[in-house]
């Protein structure tokens, strides 16, 4: 199964003047972790050129540009609320993934999704055109939640898809005038069931796509993974 669901960007919109103090929150500070540990993975190959495709607010960013004063960075993002939140020095660009990767031809040293590859309607289609985006021997980088495999499975489960949202009807989105079904935590938690059904799939897709030496930096009892991935020189 390639396809998972697509968000409306109004949801984002919504969310995104409270997106990262309450994402620090309900991630008990994880959040900042997890970004950082991105940047330095990153920051570690030296690219040229990193594109951050969601970008959200532009904190994977704003840390890229502290470690890679030099490179070209830039973050896409079809909500115009989130980029509104974007430091000014940042380069981003109101678009949708896909029109984004299908109307130029510069090529990224770094391709990088921090929770929102979950988000899209089509993986394979969004990972094969993002492919084509990448120079050889370019990475792509994927952070994503994940469900820790041992006990914590249990307590996680219980919170993403019970507990969250119980508080988030209550406290940190009881403002959202939308359907109930699709506040941004019901969301979360739909997207990320998805996500965990599709995962088996996805080593054996990427390989397919044209990508190799998946690396995984994170642990089987980790509630995220941070993958990468190289890009060869291959037709798909
Ligand atoms: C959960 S947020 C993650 C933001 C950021 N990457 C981070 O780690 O904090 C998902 C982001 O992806 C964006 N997004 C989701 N689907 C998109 C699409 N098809 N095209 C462009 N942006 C998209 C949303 O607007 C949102 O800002």
């Amino acid at each position: 199964m390639t396809t998972l669901g697509d968000v409306p960007a109004d949801t984002f919109n919504w969310m995104a003047s409270r997106y990262l103090t309450q994402t620090q929150r309900v991630t008990w500070n994880g959040y900042s972790r997890w970004i950082n540990q991105t940047a330095r993975l990153i920051a570690d190959w030296h690219p040229d050129s990193v594109v951050d495709l969601g970008c959200g607010p532009g904190y994977l960013l704003s840390r890229l540009q502290s470690m890679l004063p030099d490179a070209r960075l830039l973050g896409v993002d079809y909500a115009s609320e989130m980029l509104a939140q974007v430091p000014p020095s940042v380069t981003a660009k109101l678009a949708t993934i896909a029109d984004w990767s299908t109307s130029g031809h510069e090529r990224f040293d770094v391709g990088v999704l921090t929770f929102s590859l979950r988000d899209q309607g089509d993986v394979a289609a969004t990972l094969t055109r993002l492919y084509d985006r990448l120079r050889p021997g370019g990475h792509l980088v994927l952070l994503e939640t994940h469900t820790p495999a041992d006990w914590r499975k249990w307590g996680f489960e219980a919170y993403v898809h019970h507990a969250l949202p119980w508080w988030a009807e209550r406290v940190g989105t009881r403002d959202w005038a939308g359907q109930p079904d699709e506040s941004p935590y019901r969301w979360l938690s739909r997207s990320h069931r998805l996500w965990d059904q599709f995962l088996p799939t996805f080593p054996r897709l990427l390989y397919r796509i044209g990508y190799r030496d998946l690396t995984v930096h994170t642990q089987a009892s980790d509630v995220v993974l941070l993958w990468s991935a190289t890009v060869v020189d291959l037709p798909h």
